[in-house]
């Protein structure tokens, strides 16, 4: 199987992305690490606890940074999904947590573990603020040449979700988001709100989900039909964009990304309305060397045969 490390911030889609990969044949969730975002960190770990318990996924979590890299406060939104900044699975019919996240804190564990010659296959993704992965290679400069490749949620090339510039991941801790893609990870992959609004997923997804009816795909059917009746009440669509889990589809489908750009990639920490904002510097005589693959479009038949084939595959066991 494909090993890879995931730092999230469940969160709605956090969780849809755990419940693919701990379901999935081919990938093997190796650790979990876990960053205020989406919800406070208290709530962020007891929820992705609460997502592994319900499939009996045995991943060890640690929890990690609970603000941002540089500035004081995380901003949690407080939107339809999130209406108390509190988003708690287990009100929503998870398990309350039974297990317990691990003692060691994210950024030590992560910084351990890719220093480790044995992890050097082991990819990260990164689903929500980077403000762990900032902290730890700040604080150990050997680490970003030990993470073999990055594959990050975050961004926007064209409009962002949280200003017309910025998307939320990157927008929440706009330093710690420039630190990581500044670090020199040998390889990085960013998948922005470009390439997850090109492939949203409807009802019939929920529908198909329901027919496999393992506790992973019933999950993901609910959480997914949260989010088509926030972005309805939004009156936006009837269909809605599945961020985070195109993060692991990818690492077992390459093929899901269609179009995509290696360029400079780079975020604005200062602007008054830009602050957060993902620049792709595809200029051919931008003076610095490419240092990300930017997705900017993916195929949904792909995404949608990944999460088929991982709840599938959690039906069997
Ligand atoms: C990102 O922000 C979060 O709300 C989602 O989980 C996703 O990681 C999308 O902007
Ligand atoms: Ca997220």
């Amino acid at each position: 199987p494909i090993r890879f490390v995931l730092d999230c911030d469940t969160g709605s889609d956090d969780a849809i992305a755990i419940l693919a990969a701990a379901s999935h044949p081919e990938l093997e969730a190796v650790a979990i690490t876990t960053v205020g975002g989406n919800v406070a960190l208290e709530h962020v770990t007891a929820n992705t606890l609460s997502v592994l318990d319900l499939v009996g996924a045995a991943v060890p979590v640690y929890a990690g940074a609970d603000r941002p890299f540089l500035r004081p406060d995380l901003p949690i939104p407080r939107d339809v999904l999130n209406k108390d900044g509190e988003f708690q699975l287990a009100r929503l019919g998870f398990p309350e947590p039974v297990s317990t996240a691990r003692a060691e804190n994210a950024v030590d564990f992560l910084t351990a573990f890719f220093l480790d010659d044995a992890n050097a296959d082991v990819t990260l993704v990164a689903t929500g603020p980077l403000t762990n992965l900032a902290v730890a290679v700040t604080a150990e400069p050997r680490l970003a040449g030990r993470i073999p490749r990055l594959v990050v949620m975050g961004g926007a090339h064209a409009n962002g979700n949280v200003t017309a510039a910025a998307e939320f991941n990157f927008w929440a801790d706009p330093e710690a988001a420039e630190v990581v893609l500044s670090a020199g990870i040998p390889e990085v992959v960013i998948v922005p709100l470009d390439a997850t609004h090109s492939a949203p997923l409807t009802e019939r997804d929920c529908a198909e989900f329901d027919a496999i009816g393992s506790p992973a795909a019933a999950g993901a059917a609910m959480l997914l039909r949260h989010r088509l009746a926030h972005d309805q009440a939004a009156a936006v669509t009837a269909s809605s964009p599945v961020h985070d889990p195109m993060c692991v589809a990818y690492l077992v489908r390459p093929d899901l990304f269609t179009e995509s750009v290696r360029a400079f990639a780079s975020v604005e920490t200062t602007g008054d309305r830009t602050v957060g904002e993902l620049l792709v510097d595809t200029r051919p005589w931008c003076p610095e060397p490419p240092n990300a693959t930017v997705a900017l479009r993916a195929s949904v038949e792909v995404y949608r045969e990944f999460l088929r084939t991982a709840f599938e595959a959690a039906d069997r066991d």
